[in-house]
């Protein structure tokens, strides 16, 4: 039966090394980020999402025979698609317009020149719209939270409404071309600052200078953070009358050279404390420091006016009955040659807790202590979470955003812009819409605001800045913390809040119409000829809604007269999120049962409704701590992979993406397996029947080996294999309608997982049957030994059952023995010299362990391509053992740092086979050149 549909690049390969640096690299970019324009949990890079849209809607060569009849003019052809892909996931690509349209006309020739809307139903961030939009498609994304969808609408619905226009602001300056969202952004910013000077002559008295010690060369300087600890009562009855500290350190300043701490000065018989500021110190005094006044983990403090011990449980009542507190410890300021630290002062003090705010968010945070601390010492609404000063200026930044929205459609008229008073969620793009826009960033400057203004913001004393409030993807309890202030130039000041959305919107580039609307995946009515790439929450990993609120409660005053139907409602809706927790759902099973009914029904929904001519794509991202050791079985990524195949679809490939790059994750310990992985769905064919377990198996045997083989031939880094197998293992799998037990019982995801990974396992051990007896005989005296030694006699049993002796294996350079004891030379200790022309008894071993040599010492160097080059003929028969010993390694003898340099040569196999094919000539030595 012919297909129906042409096959797509990404059904058959991607570039997944270039894809995975790119997506590594991406981390580290912060400046005009679109990530950096609203926080957002657990976002997908922005290089993995335009790649897995550009394979997935270009077609594989393999489909058009008429232009590529040979599978070596389809090889030609896939590289060059690869080139265009390695060159569109580099970030400084990503507003490259000649890059882009190189990509974007190579979609167009696959799509019949009629391009297909891009449709994300969790769209969350707005990662995988936004690069819809960047690829020419129509974007469109929704996600349940209204948070999220303020996101999108900021990234791809607002931005193309007024695209080029200019900047409406009194006194723009003469400029002749106003690119993209320019003019949007610099207006953004204009009454940014006109808010910053609003508030100033509001509640500027609020934010005094601080005095500078001698020390720092005296005067006044601008507060960057006031330094707080919370207080409770102490539990000596003899002081029960003193609120005493529970700081979880006092050190201020870590640097070499610039130590800082502050120093309780404790009076017993007034019964007071007071701090003072020390700088340099003892090693010893720095140690205690940084203990501040902990007496152990958690909630255990130690009360320093009359050294009894402050349980947890002593905090939590005080925190309940309303008797925690707050003292300031420290004042850091803006010094002339860095930062400057000074003691608190009453004044200070007082000034902090003058200011009494009108309103603060009432809603109460989830009874879910796995990510909310707070509420268990009594600070229970999110309004609890800021400091009387913090609600004060958030208010008043808040009102300013109304304030704002006004003046900015009096200047829009004034400057020209229609007065229609259509709305910007009518579809409206006159005077009145245009403030509506500007305030939707503007609120997103208040947004960014509360993540540096609560009290759950810390001091991060070894690089001397603030830590935000969401570090982690939760909001854990904070002892001594930060209050920032927001008229400073420093972290968490209010132009910084509003820069970062400035400059994301600078760095757009809205083409088509974007739409992101509110609702939910499981029933969403998708356009028509819809592709959908799709990034689902992942079973219970991130409490979106209850986490969101935090921002939500900040957002709805503000933004509520914009999108009166999106803040309509208290808070964000908890009932239909897709996520698997069990407090919300009474118990695990439930909250696994109501993921996996939902999901189903979600990826039913866009199975039914999506385009016949595309794949769908649906990542999935692993949690390291769920991941098992075989790679595949967690109740997560089962449960999700169910629901994939009882929507109807058939899963056709699996990718693994990383945001880490491959030689680092091992060695960085936790990291070891891909952060989340793309599976290839496309719709189960309606004939499709059931089989029974043994022939699955079969299947399995039949089709697994040479789809891992050509996964190796893509140089699959080792790590990544047990993922990437799942691919065209769960493509026999989820081929049938089912695959039935002994008792008739369809066969669970999780079993078919085991089934395929035995079948890898097994793949890597049959491979073994290629290689030479030497090699063989060290892999199994590997996998038993390691490094170390073993007797003589197992390893002349070892040696005969393979029909070689010990000798011979140590004539071969792989093994030293004496005094009846055997052992694997390690590579440190094999000779430099060594050349393969002119070993008379070469092994695969020895040719791989001189590569991992040379690799690990200088990566892809002339020395190591020069060496692969010598060994061309056993290349595949080395790279196949890489794979076995980083299994072995990885697996079996739990030896990272090993299964780290296996990994690494694979992943930098291509790059060196490109290197070596460079060389042309290796006789002489080893200044043989490349040509470059
Ligand atoms: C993994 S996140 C998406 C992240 C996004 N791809 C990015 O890069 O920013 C999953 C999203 O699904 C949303 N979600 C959860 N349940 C949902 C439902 N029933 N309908 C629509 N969206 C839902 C969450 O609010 C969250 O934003």
């Amino acid at each position: 039966m012919t297909q129906p549909y042409k096959k797509k690049l990404i059904e058959v390969a991607i570039p997944l090394e270039a894809i995975n640096a790119a997506s590594a690299r991406e981390k580290s970019i912060r400046h005009g980020h679109p990530s950096t324009l609203h926080l957002w949990w657990a976002r997908r890079p922005l290089a993995a999402c335009r790649a897995v849209l550009f394979a997935q809607l270009v077609d594989d060569p393999s489909s058009n025979p008429e232009n590529f009849p040979t599978p070596e003019a389809q090889e030609a052809e896939r590289k060059r698609l690869f080139g265009i892909i390695e060159e569109l996931v580099k970030w400084e690509n990503s507003t490259n317009e000649e890059v882009l349209e190189r990509a974007r006309a190579e979609i167009r020739k696959s799509c019949g020149g009629e391009l297909p809307p891009v449709y994300d139903p969790f769209s969350g961030g707005g990662s995988i719209p936004l690069e819809a939009q960047r690829l020419g498609l129509p974007a469109y994304g929704s996600d349940l939270n209204p948070v999220a969808v303020m996101i999108g609408k900021a990234m791809i619905e607002i931005p193309p409404k007024f695209k080029d226009k200019e900047p409406i602001h009194p006194g723009v300056k003469d400029r002749q071309f106003y690119r993209n969202s320019e003019g949007l952004a610099e207006d953004v910013k204009y009454y940014g600052e006109w808010m910053r000077e609003k508030a100033w002559e509001r509640i500027g008295h609020l934010y005094p200078e601080v005095d500078l010690p001698q020390e720092y060369g005296g005067g006044k300087a601008t507060v960057i953070a006031w330094i707080w600890a919370r207080t409770v009562p102490s539990p000596d009855p003899a002081f029960a009358d003193v609120q005493v500290p529970i700081a979880s350190s006092f050190l201020l300043s870590s640097k070499a050279g610039k130590e800082a701490w502050i120093e309780p000065i404790v009076d017993r018989k007034a019964k007071t404390i007071t701090y003072r500021i020390r700088k340099g110190g003892t090693k010893a005094e720095l140690e205690v420091a940084k203990e501040g006044t902990k007496a152990g983990r958690g909630a255990n403090f130690r009360c320093i006016m009359s050294d009894t011990a402050i349980t947890p449980k002593h905090i939590t009542s005080a925190g309940k009955a309303g008797h925690m507190g707050q003292t300031l410890i420290a004042i850091v300021a803006e010094g002339k040659g860095g930062r400057a630290y000074v003691a608190p002062t009453d004044r200070h003090d007082t000034l902090a807790k003058s200011g009494k705010p009108a309103w603060k968010p009432e809603q109460r945070q989830p009874n879910n202590p796995r990510w909310f601390s707070p509420p268990a010492y009594g600070m229970e609404t999110f309004g609890d979470l800021f400091t009387d000063r913090q609600l004060l200026a958030l208010n008043t930044f808040s009102d300013l955003v109304h304030e704002a929205r006004a003046q900015v459609e009096v200047d829009a008229r004034a400057a020209g812009l229609s007065s229609d008073l259509t709305s910007l969620c009518d579809g409206g793009s006159g005077a009145k819409a245009y403030a509506e826009a500007v305030s939707v960033y503007l609120t997103f400057g208040v947004s960014k605001a509360t993540d540096y203004h609560s009290s759950i913001t810390t001091w991060h004393s070894s690089r001397e800045i603030i830590r935000n409030t969401f570090g982690r993807q939760a909001l854990p309890m904070t002892w001594d913390f930060t209050e920032a202030n927001i008229f400073s130039a420093s972290t968490g000041n209010w132009r910084n809040c509003i820069e970062w959305g400035v400059k994301t919107l600078d760095a757009l580039m809205p083409r088509n119409t974007g739409l992101e609307i509110q609702h939910d995946a499981q029933s969403v009515t998708y356009p028509e000829r819809t592709v959908i790439s799709s990034d689902p929450p992942y079973y219970d990993n991130i409490g979106y809604a209850d986490l969101s609120d935090f921002f939500f409660s900040w957002m709805k005053p503000a933004l509520r007269p914009v999108y009166p139907e999106i803040f309509g409602v208290l808070a964000t809706p908890k009932a239909e999120e897709l996520v698997a927790t069990p407090y919300r759902h009474g118990g695990k099973d439930a909250a696994e049962a109501f993921f996996l009914d939902g999901m189903s029904r979600a990826i039913a929904n866009m199975a039914a409704q999506s385009s016949d001519l595309f794949p769908a794509t649906i990542y999935y991202a692993f949690k390291q701590s769920e991941v098992a050791q075989d790679g595949i079985s967690s109740t997560g990524w089962a449960t999700f992979l169910q629901a994939v195949v009882e929507a109807g679809y058939a899963v056709v490939g699996t990718w693994p993406m990383r945001t880490e790059m491959a030689n680092r994750m091992i060695a960085s310990g936790t990291n070891a397996l891909a952060n989340s992985v793309v599976l290839v769905c496309r719709k189960k064919e309606a004939t499709a029947e059931a089989i029974t377990r043994a022939e699955f198996v079969r299947a399995l045997k039949r089709e697994l080996p040479p789809a891992i083989a050509e996964l190796q031939v893509a140089n699959i880094a080792p790590a990544d294999m047990p993922q990437s197998a799942i691919g065209p293992g769960m493509g026999v799998f989820s081929r049938y309608k089912a695959v039935l037990e002994s008792d008739d019982s369809p066969m669970s995801v999780k079993t078919a997982l085991q089934l395929i990974n035995r079948e890898l396992d097994e793949y890597l051990g049959g491979i073994q049957g290629e290689f030479d007896a030497d090699t063989r005989f060290a892999i199994t005296w590997f996998e038993q030994n390691g490094n170390g030694k073993g007797d003589y006699g197992v390893a002349d049993n070892l040696a005969r059952a393979r029909g070689i002796s010990v000798e011979s294996v140590k004539h071969a350079g792989i093994v030293e023995s004496a005094a009846g004891k055997v052992r694997i030379l390690i590579r440190d200790e094999l000779d430099e010299d060594w050349e393969p022309e002119s070993d008379s008894h070469l092994t695969v071993w020895e040719c791989l362990q001189h590569l991992v040599r040379l690799h690990e010492k200088d990566g892809i160097s002339h020395d190591t391509a020069v060496l692969l080059k010598k060994i061309n003929a056993q290349a595949e028969t080395v790279k196949d053992l890489a794979y076995c010993l980083y299994d072995i390694s990885a697996n079996k003898r739990k030896d990272a740092k090993e299964a780290t340099a296996y990994n690494a040569l694979i992943a930098d196999w291509a790059e060196l086979t490109k290197a070596a094919a460079a060389i042309h000539d290796t006789s002489g030595d080893r200044q043989t050149r490349m040509d470059i």
